[in-house]
């Protein structure tokens, strides 16, 4: 145990200063936004489809309430990407780095991102985000600090699911103010579906409602 104070009941604070939206901002149907447990190196009931589902949904609101719309494309091609290489549930610092290889390994992948404009420039930044989102903290200044903190903070928004958050890890303020949604989400949906081709496309109209029943 750190020291920090663990966040255990959230769900019914609600949030406060800020209007979140949920909207797609990827050219593709619902259905292909999130990889299809196939991808998965391991299936994991942690850190499978569900939770990065729950990611790319935190990615999407973040980007947006940030105003960061211009990273929302990479923002999501590194959520998507970002636990597909682990290979147990365990702390593993080099899951990001398996993760970046699977995607050097599979053309259909890369082709899939590139179709939705994500260019050969951008691969430097994703893959950088998706290699540090389990490793120390990147520095303010560092060219891919701003990518590697929304994927850092939006896969910390889904630390709910393992039962507690702490708020101080997180880099955002607007990421603060999410938890009580995540919380929400994470508890409403968490038997929604099984995981599958059609997962995301499930869980999205869900995501919606939660969010407007917040604001
Ligand atoms: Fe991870
Ligand atoms: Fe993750």
């Amino acid at each position: 145990m750190t020291g920090h104070l663990l966040i255990f009941a959230e769900p019914e604070q609600k949030m406060k200063q800020h209007s979140f939206e949920l909207v797609n901002p990827i050219p593709l149907p619902l259905s292909q936004l999130a990889p299809v447990p196939e991808l998965f190196t391991r299936h994991s009931p942690i850190h499978g489809q569900p939770h990065v589902s729950r990611v790319i949904i935190h990615t999407f609101i973040l980007t947006k309430a940030l105003g960061l719309e211009d990273y929302a494309l990479k923002a999501w091609a590194a959520a998507y990407i970002h636990d597909l290489g682990r290979v147990d549930d365990g702390v593993s610092p080099e899951h990001g780095l398996y993760a970046v290889g699977k995607v050097q390994d599979n053309p259909e992948l890369k082709t899939l991102f590139e179709g939705c404009g994500v260019k050969e420039k951008d691969w430097t930044e994703i893959f950088f985000a998706v290699t540090h989102h389990c490793l120390e903290e990147v520095p303010l200044d560092h060219p891919c600090r701003t990518l590697t903190a929304l994927l850092k903070d939006a896969d910390g928004l889904d630390r709910v699911r393992l039962g507690g958050l702490d708020p101080s890890f997180l880099r955002f303020p607007l990421s603060v103010s999410l938890i009580p949604y995540a919380w929400r989400l994470f508890r409403n949906t968490r038997d929604l579906a099984k995981p599958g081709q059609d997962y995301f496309e499930i869980l999205w109209p869900v995501a919606r409602q939660l969010l407007q029943k917040e604001t």
